[in-house]
This record gives C-alpha cells, sequence and structure tokens, in this order.
C-alpha cells in the first residue's frame, strides 16, 4: 500500500496507486502525446452521458488518439456508463469481462470506466476488475487527459471525488455535424426519492452564459445549425450563479439564457432538455412563444399520474400543476409537441395509483413517452421501502401503458398527414442510403428521398407516410436551403 492508498478516508475518493498489471510506458518527448493509438468509447447513458463521451473523445484526439470503430481492436477503451436502472449498470459488467481476458494478452490496452457506475462503485470496481487502469466520475470528465498521464506513468487512478467542473478548453469530437449538445447545467439538488443521479453527477454547476454563449459562436462557424441545452434539471440553471435583478428575481435563469443565446447567427434552432415541472416557469413559456429559433418541443417528465405517488417520489408538484403547465404550453403554442418519462411499479403503487398515470396519458397525448418499471438504485430511499411491487406486476404495467403510448403516439403523429412541415436535415438514413433523414420542429423524426439536400438544409416537406415513430414525406420545390 502506498501513501495515496493509506490517504483513502471516508470523503476521499480519489485514489491513485501503483498498477501492478501495467508497466509504465516507454517515456516520450510529450508523455501526453499517443501517436498511433487507437481508442473506442462506448456510451450506455443519457444525452449528458453522451455529450462528455464528445468531449473526452476530443480530449484523445488532442493527445493524437486515432478514433477506432471496433472495441476489440482499440489500444484504449472508455465504457462510458449508466446506473439509471439495473439492467444498464450490467450491460457494463459484462462488456469489461471480455476486455479484461484481452488485457491479460495485452498489457499495453488501457481500461477505463467513466460515468454514472464509476461514480457509484468508484474503488470497489478495481476489486471488480482488476485490469481497470481509470475509473472516473462525470465531473472528471474535462480531466481525462491528465488522468490518463497518470495512468501511462504505472499507476491505477479512481477520481470520483467532488469536483469544480474546470470550463471546457477542449474541442469535442461531435457525432453530428450539423446538431449539437451543449451543457449548461451540470449536477442535480434534487432528492427524487428513485433515483441516482444527485449522487452520481453530484451539486448543481451551472457554466456562464458568457461561456455557453462562446461555444454557440464557435460551432455556429463551424456550420452547425440546431444546439440543445443540456442539464439533468435545467429549469435550476443559474441557482448557483451570482446575482439579483433590480426587481428581486435571479439574474440568470433559463429564461434569461434564452434570450441571451438567441441571436448567434448561423444557428436555427433552440433545444433544451430536461424540463422539471416543479420550475416550469409561464415566464420561460413566453419567452419559447416569442423567441423564433426555440422549437416548439418541451421534455417534461411527469414521472407519475397520482399525487400520492408523486408525493413519495418527493417530486415537489401535482398531476393539476403538470396540467396546468401543459395547458399553458398550448395556449402559446397550439402546435407544441410535448413527450415525458414515466415511471410504472414504484413502491406501493397500486392499480387505482397505476390506472392514474394511464388516464393522464390518455388526456395529454404526448408525442412520445419514455416509460420504464421502476427499479431499485443503491443508496436511494425508495430502494429500502418494504412496499416493493413484485416484478410480475410491473411489467405486466408497463406492458399495459406502452400499448397506451403506441395508440397515443399514433394518434398524435396523424396531425402531420399531409401537413407540410420545415425539416432540419441531419444526414443519410443509415438503414437506407437512398433517403435522407432529419427532424421537424417538434422533434419528429422525418424520412425524404436523398436528392438536391444535404445535412444542415432547413427543407419544407409534405409529410405523406404516417407511423407512431416517424414520418415520411418528399421536399416541395423551391423549398427554402439556408
Ligand atoms: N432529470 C430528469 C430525468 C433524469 S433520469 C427528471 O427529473 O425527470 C431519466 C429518467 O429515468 C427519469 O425521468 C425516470 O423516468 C427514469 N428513472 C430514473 N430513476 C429510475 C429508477 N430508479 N427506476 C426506473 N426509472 C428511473
Ligand atoms: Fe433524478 Fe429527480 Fe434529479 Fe431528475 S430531478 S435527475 S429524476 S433526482
Ligand atoms: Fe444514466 Fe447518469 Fe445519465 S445514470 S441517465 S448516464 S445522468
Amino acid at each position: 500500500m502506498d501513501a495515496a492508498d493509506a490517504a483513502i478516508g471516508e470523503d476521499y475518493k480519489n485514489v491513485t496507486r501503483r498498477n501492478a498489471l501495467m508497466p509504465p510506458l516507454a517515456p516520450a518527448a510529450d508523455p501526453a502525446a499517443a501517436p498511433g493509438r487507437r481508442y473506442a468509447i462506448t456510451t450506455f447513458g443519457c444525452q449528458m452521458n453522451k455529450a462528455d463521451s464528445e468531449r473526452m473523445a476530443g480530449i484523445l484526439e488532442a493527445m493524437g488518439y486515432r478514433h477506432e470503430e471496433d472495441e476489440l481492436a482499440a489500444d484504449l477503451v472508455i465504457y462510458n456508463t449508466c446506473s439509471i436502472r439495473d439492467n444498464a449498470e450490467q450491460k457494463v459488467y459484462s462488456y469489461l469481462g471480455r476486455q479484461a481476458r484481452r488485457k491479460r494478452h495485452n498489457p499495453r490496452l488501457t481500461l477505463v470506466v467513466a460515468g454514472c457506475v464509476a461514480q457509484q462503485e468508484g474503488e470497489s470496481l478495481l476489486r471488480r476488475v482488476p485490469e481497470l487502469d481509470l475509473v472516473m466520475g462525470p465531473q472528471h470528465a474535462n480531466r481525462l487527459g491528465s488522468l490518463l498521464e497518470q495512468v501511462e506513468s504505472g499507476h491505477q487512478v479512481v477520481a470520483t471525488g467532488e469536483h469544480q467542473i474546470l470550463e471546457d478548453v477542449t474541442r469535442p469530437r461531435r457525432e453530428s455535424r450539423v446538431t449539437a449538445w451543449i451543457n449548461v447545467i451540470y449536477g442535480c439538488n434534487e432528492r427524487c426519492t428513485y433515483c441516482v443521479v444527485p449522487a452520481t453527477r453530484g451539486r448543481e454547476q451551472s457554466r456562464t452564459p458568457q461561456a455557453i454563449r462562446s461555444e454557440i459562436e464557435t460551432l455556429a462557424r463551424q456550420g452547425y445549425r440546431e444546439i440543445t441545452l443540456l442539464g439533468q434539471n435545467i429549469d435550476a440553471y443559474g441557482r448557483d450563479l451570482p446575482g439579483i435583478t433590480p426587481s428581486g428575481r435571479r439574474r440568470h435563469t433559463l429564461t434569461d439564457l434564452l434570450h441571451f443565446i438567441h441571436d448567434v447567427e448561423g444557428i436555427a434552432r433552440i433545444r433544451f432538455a430536461t424540463s422539471h415541472p416543479r420550475y416550469f416557469t409561464e415566464r420561460l413559456i413566453a419567452a419559447c412563444a416569442e423567441l423564433p429559433k426555440v422549437c416548439e418541443h418541451f421534455h417534461i417528465p411527469f414521472q407519475s399520474g397520482d399525487d400520492q405517488v408523486l408525493r413519495h417520489m418527493a417530486r415537489g408538484y401535482t398531476v393539476d400543476r403538470y396540467r396546468r403547465i401543459i395547458r399553458t404550453i398550448r395556449r402559446h403554442m397550439p402546435e407544441a409537441a410535448i413527450s415525458a418519462d414515466a415511471i410504472v411499479g414504484f413502491p406501493g403503487e397500486t392499480e387505482a395509483q397505476f390506472h392514474n398515470t394511464m388516464a393522464l396519458v390518455e388526456e395529454i397525448g404526448f408525442d412520445q413517452l419514455n416509460t420504464a418499471a421502476y427499479s431499485p438504485r443503491p443508496h436511494t430511499p425508495a430502494a429500502t421501502w418494504t412496499d416493493q411491487v413484485p416484478e410480475p406486476v410491473k411489467v405486466e404495467r408497463l406492458r399495459r401503458l406502452n400499448t397506451c403510448v403506441e395508440r397515443c403516439a399514433r394518434r398524435c403523429n396523424q396531425r402531420y398527414a399531409q401537413q407540410v412541415v420545415e425539416v432540419l436535415v441531419e444526414g443519410r438514413n443509415p438503414k437506407d442510403p437512398d433517403q435522407l433523414m432529419g427532424r421537424t420542429r417538434t422533434n419528429r423524426l422525418v424520412f425524404l428521398p436523398a436528392g438536391s439536400h444535404g445535412p444542415g438544409d432547413l427543407v419544407s416537406v409534405r409529410i405523406e407516410a404516417v407511423r407512431p415513430f416517424s414520418l415520411s414525406g418528399c421536399s416541395l420545390i423551391g423549398s427554402r436551403t439556408v
């Protein structure tokens, strides 16, 4: 045990120790340089997790790594993990087993677990998979370069301590050339009783409006057309930034941020996610209606259609408040699309309470709904409650809810039949190279024949085929190409 090991205390979660399995690499002229080495990143989680992967890929490319599709051929493998439900967490262990076997024959292979499982499990991951070189929580994504330097000098490293996220100085390697994610607030200060995110992503940390705007300006210069502002609870944006207006309200809110970034030239569309019903204000809705680039799509998870379940979840709103938000959105923007998340089988959920969720889904008519059976998560209050719903009951409720969701989505999509919609072309349909794919302002996926249009074009499309989760159509002659 070396000094760093000895320093591990209750709150000390960063560990560096000599790696018995990996001799140090021969010193290079630039210790951070990795000429000829290839990396692969597999991403398991949400949009924030994907955005972290893009930043980590950017850091690796700046170090000289090249991207490798096949993770079994890469010299450095990162699993960027998710622990929102048990099945997401288990996936990573099976992937890791394969890589651990590879590493036994190839000690130069660098194995990294990043993201929410890394944060949740920390050092115990090293005990479970001794072949790992680096375990790093989401707050450490921007530090990948310096953490790898420690690995390359022959250490096993765990970086899961609470960390002030460094302003991003890297250039992410983005999947898309048209649409980009921008983190605006990291972490979550809520305490929903089922959720691991506050434990895995830490306290809320907002980026400054100036830093966000300057990232958007860079994207616009690179030809990006659409941006999505990201936060686990985006309505909390700015709570941790200083400043009060003369009228006594917070100076930095999501609404103010939308106004501040709206005029960046070249950007045609602005989205944001995820919204929390507790904080979604009428002022924000009015701004979305007023600012032409802000798209008419809102992702506002409701989780349950029953007040008592919502109370047990500690969500901080009632079903009626949720209804009022949707009503207000539709009053300001009648064509708006609404999507959400819902959980079935939360501890204590009765059949009648589940029916309230089904009834709300029918009543609101969601364009899209992500559904999940409740999964007990480590260190969350609800996991310890004794009134867990039996697994078969959860599965059955999920099946019934999904049938209802598909019916609603089909009905919702009918409103597009024969309509002309504006589509931002994102690229080819990976399943059919003769087709392009893009999205409406309301976030509907649209396929159209590949013709004279290309990625980044805004095209007017007449919708000819309507399916529950996508649309197809043809572009109109003389449609707009900006
Ligand atoms: N911050 C967002 C959502 C974050 S997690 C919000 O507050 O709504 C994404 C979704 O995963 C959640 O909306 C919830 O529906 C689901 N989820 C989170 N924890 C879960 C759990 N323990 N079991 C099942 N689903 C869960
Ligand atoms: Fe989890 Fe609740 Fe935070 Fe969303 S708001 S990330 S559900 S704790
Ligand atoms: Fe998963 Fe972490 Fe996102 S738990 S959903 S990757 S915040």
